[in-house]
């Protein structure tokens, strides 16, 4: 069974102070860091790149799962993998052409890869890379549309996590935008165990609590099926 991992979304962090949200957010329990990378041209937002992990790698030796909305994630591989990211998920819409080539050059680099589809992608597309020789090890499904945190979770991409958990037992499927207490069991329920949450997280009084409650539930629909 693939483990519960809560990884909370440093974009809504206070980015003038990353080292010490980190720090934070690793004391209240999360398992992983989230890192959201915009290039203002897959979506229409800018945030971190490479320096900034380099920066925080400094302070932490927490998993970075970094999650790329760039147009081109193979010019990006080697400065991440320098810098000290853990995990390297790019998108399918982006690398339809090169993802073979991709994935082993983020293996090479001593990352964990990963893709990740927008909402309007189907989940037959990941097939062949989790069943790839070299595969990924992680597929991110989204539940906004990329770009912004605080957005609305969009139940209906529930059918593919379910898909895809039917298929792969033990791959660790992950879900982010709009996660939260009030949607964490419809991602549970389907099969997610890598929860990304921002807003529900950094804006809670209590965000420990917040990242108990998303652990609880996805431990619970695990023990059930
Ligand atoms: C959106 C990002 C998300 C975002 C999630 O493009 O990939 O990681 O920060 O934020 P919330 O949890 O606020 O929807
Ligand atoms: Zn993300």
């Amino acid at each position: 069974m693939a483990a519960a991992k809560i990884a909370p979304s440093m974009l809504s962090s206070d980015f003038a102070n990353l080292a010490a949200e980190a720090e934070r957010m690793l004391r209240l329990g999360a398992d992983w860091l989230h890192m959201d990378v915009m290039d203002g041209h897959f979506v229409p937002n800018l945030t971190i790149g490479a320096p900034v992990i380099q920066s925080l790698r400094k302070h932490t030796k927490a998993y970075l799962d970094c999650h790329l909305m760039v147009t081109n994630p193979s010019d990006y591989v080697e400065a991440f993998g320098k810098a000290g990211a853990s995990g390297f998920t790019f998108h399918i819409e982006v690398s339809r052409d090169n993802w073979e080539e991709l994935i082993k050059s983020i293996k090479a680099k001593g990352m964990r890869p990963g893709v990740s589809l927008r909402p309007g992608t189907p989940v037959e597309d990941v097939f062949p890379l989790v069943e790839a020789e070299n595969p990924v090890e992680l597929v991110l499904i989204m539940t906004v549309e990329p770009g912004f945190g605080g957005q609305k979770f969009m139940p209906e991409m529930m059918d593919k996590v379910r898909t895809l958990r039917k298929k792969y037992p033990s791959l660790d499927i992950e879900v982010d935008g709009g996660l939260g207490p009030s949607t964490i069991d419809a991602a549970a329920s389907a099969g997610a165990n890598c929860i990304v949450a921002g807003s529900s997280i950094f804006g809670a009084a209590e965000p420990g609590e917040v990242m108990s409650a998303l652990r609880k539930s996805v431990e619970v629909s695990q023990n059930k099926s």
